[in-house]
């Protein structure tokens, strides 16, 4: 980028994880549309709230409403989307929070440059593996059905593709695992990352 030089501020995100009393943390949920992200998310923020644990949700659906409002659904938008939406949740990990990001982000490369972004340390992502079949058969917004009918083009899972992830840090079907248990094994993900050194 010409003629941009990064300035370096006093306060780093070391002395930032100090005051808030823990590090910063990108938990990335990914999974077909209905396979219960939002719902794990909402979850497991409510439970590290309670534990004094600084938190902020940003769902695909929202983000669609307001930044993002512009993109569609195309190969091309969707990256855009999530490459928006990663360089907003490492400003936030920067800032000493513990971000829950639930968007479908069907492509691996997508995903990956959001480690890249985020850095490794900082960035956990949770395969929400539930099977096509459950997720179609909940259809809670009613958009399977129209897919199926030809009503909406580049559906994930019906006719757009979902590359899933191969090395997540957690794996979760909801069809299976109960969402107290789920919660559980979240917060005991997030507790290995965010203790200051
Ligand atoms: S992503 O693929 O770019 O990561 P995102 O998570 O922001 O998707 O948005 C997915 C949500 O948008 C779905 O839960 C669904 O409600 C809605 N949606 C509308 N059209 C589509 C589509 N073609 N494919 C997937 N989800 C869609």
């Amino acid at each position: 980028m010409k003629n941009i030089v990064r300035h370096d501020f006093h306060l780093d995100r070391q002395r930032r994880a100090q005051h808030k009393g823990h590090k910063g943390l990108v938990i990335w949920f990914t999974g077909l549309s209905g396979s219960g992200k939002s719902t794990l998310a909402n979850a497991l923020e409510q439970r590290l709230h309670q534990e004094g644990i600084h938190t902020y949700t940003l769902d695909g659906d929202n983000i669609r409403m307001g930044l993002n409002g512009d993109l569609g659904f195309a190969p091309e938008d969707r990256t855009e989307n999530i490459r928006r939406i990663g360089h907003v949740a490492d400003l936030m990990c920067d800032a000493g929070l513990v971000v829950l990001s639930a968007f479908v982000s069907p492509y691996r490369q997508d995903r990956n440059a959001i480690k890249d972004i985020v850095g490794p340390n900082d960035f956990v992502e949770v395969f929400v593996d539930t099977p096509l079949e459950v997720c179609e058969a909940r259809d809670v917004k009613g958009l399977y059905a129209k897919a199926r009918e030809g009503l909406i083009k580049d559906f994930t899972g019906v006719n757009a593709p979902y590359e899933a992830p191969l090395a997540a840090d957690l794996v979760l079907d909801t069809s299976i695992v109960d969402i107290d248990t789920a919660t559980q094994q979240l917060s005991a993900l997030v507790a290995q990352h965010i203790k200051n050194d």
